[in-house]
C-alpha cells in the first residue's frame, strides 16, 4: 500500500472517533480494541451526531470503508452531508483519516472497530440517512465465511439505525455474497428495492467506479452487483447471529 504523508496521530484527531473511556487502551497495528466487539463492562454512550459534526446535518455511514475512497468523494461532492466510516483495520482507517485531514475536509469521520458493534452499542435508532456497504470480504473458506459482515443481525441493526425513507446501499463483485445479502434483506419488511436508483448510486469518479474494489473489479474484466434498498416504516426486531 502506497503511504500517504504521516500525519501525527494529534493532527489526525478530528478525522478519527475513538469510543469514549476513561482507561482508553492505545490500539495496535493490526485489528482495532473493538474489532470483535467492545470489552465488555463498557458503557456505551450514543453518538451525539451533533455533537460529533458541529452541526445537524444528515448522516451517511459507510462499512469497511477500505481506503476510504468513496468517503473521499461523496464528502468533496457534497458538503452538507456528514460522513462516518466504519472500518476494522487500523491501517486502512488511517490511510483514509489522512486522505480527509490532508484536505480539511470538516464533514468525514472514521472509526477503526468491527461496524456491527458500533452499530450495536453507538448509533442511535433512527439518526442516519444512508448506510453503505461496498464490496465487504467474501471470506471465501467455509470455516471463515461466519467473519462475514452482512448476517441478518447486521442487516436489522442497520435498519434500525436508518431513518424511515432513508436507504441502504449494497454492492460487490462477489455474486454468491450479493445473493445472501439481497436475500437477507428483501426477507425484511423495513426494506423495500429501488431498482431505479441502483444506477445513481455511489457516485461514479470519472474514471467509472466508487470505490477502490470496484475499480479492481471492472479492470480484472469482472461484473459488480449492486441494489438500492429504502428504509419503509416497518419496525424491525434486531435478531442475533448464531455465535461462531
Ligand atoms: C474488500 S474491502 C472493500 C473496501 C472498500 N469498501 C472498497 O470497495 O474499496 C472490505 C473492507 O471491509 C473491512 N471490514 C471487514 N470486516 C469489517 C467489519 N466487521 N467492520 C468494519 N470493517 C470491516 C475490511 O478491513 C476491508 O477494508
Amino acid at each position: 500500500m502506497r503511504k500517504p504523508r504521516r500525519l501525527s496521530n494529534e493532527e489526525l484527531a478530528p478525522w478519527v472517533w475513538s469510543r469514549p473511556t476513561p482507561h482508553h487502551t492505545p490500539e495496535g497495528k493490526g485489528e482495532c480494541e473493538a474489532a470483535r466487539g467492545f470489552a465488555s463492562g463498557s458503557s456505551p454512550q450514543p453518538i451525539n451526531w451533533h455533537t460529533l459534526f458541529g452541526n445537524a446535518n444528515p448522516v451517511e455511514i459507510e462499512v469497511g470503508t477500505g481506503k476510504g475512497l468513496f468517503l473521499l468523494n461523496a464528502s468533496l461532492a457534497r458538503p452538507d452531508t456528514n460522513f462516518f466510516g466504519i472500518e476494522i483495520v487500523r491501517k486502512y482507517q488511517l490511510y483514509a483519516a489522512t486522505r480527509y485531514a490532508i484536505r480539511g475536509l470538516p464533514n468525514v469521520k472514521t472509526a477503526c472497530a468491527d461496524a456491527k458493534a458500533v452499530l450495536r452499542e453507538f448509533v442511535p435508532a433512527e439518526s442516519v440517512t444512508a448506510v453503505h456497504v461496498y464490496f465487504p470480504d467474501p471470506w471465501w473458506k467455509a470455516r471463515h465465511k461466519k467473519r462475514r459482515v452482512f448476517t441478518p443481525e447486521f442487516a436489522t441493526l442497520t435498519a434500525r439505525a436508518i431513518v424511515p425513507h432513508g436507504r441502504l446501499y449494497i454492492a460487490s463483485d462477489v455474486e454468491e455474497y450479493f445473493d445472501v445479502m439481497t436475500a437477507i434483506v428483501s426477507a425484511m419488511p423495513a426494506f423495500a428495492i429501488r431498482p431505479e436508483e441502483e444506477e445513481l448510486a455511489a457516485p461514479r469518479t470519472e474514471a467509472g467506479f466508487a470505490t477502490n474494489f470496484e475499480r479492481k473489479a471492472l479492470d480484472g474484466g469482472g461484473a459488480v452487483w449492486r441494489a438500492v434498498y429504502e428504509r419503509t416504516t416497518e419496525s424491525v426486531a434486531t435478531v442475533t447471529d448464531p455465535a461462531g
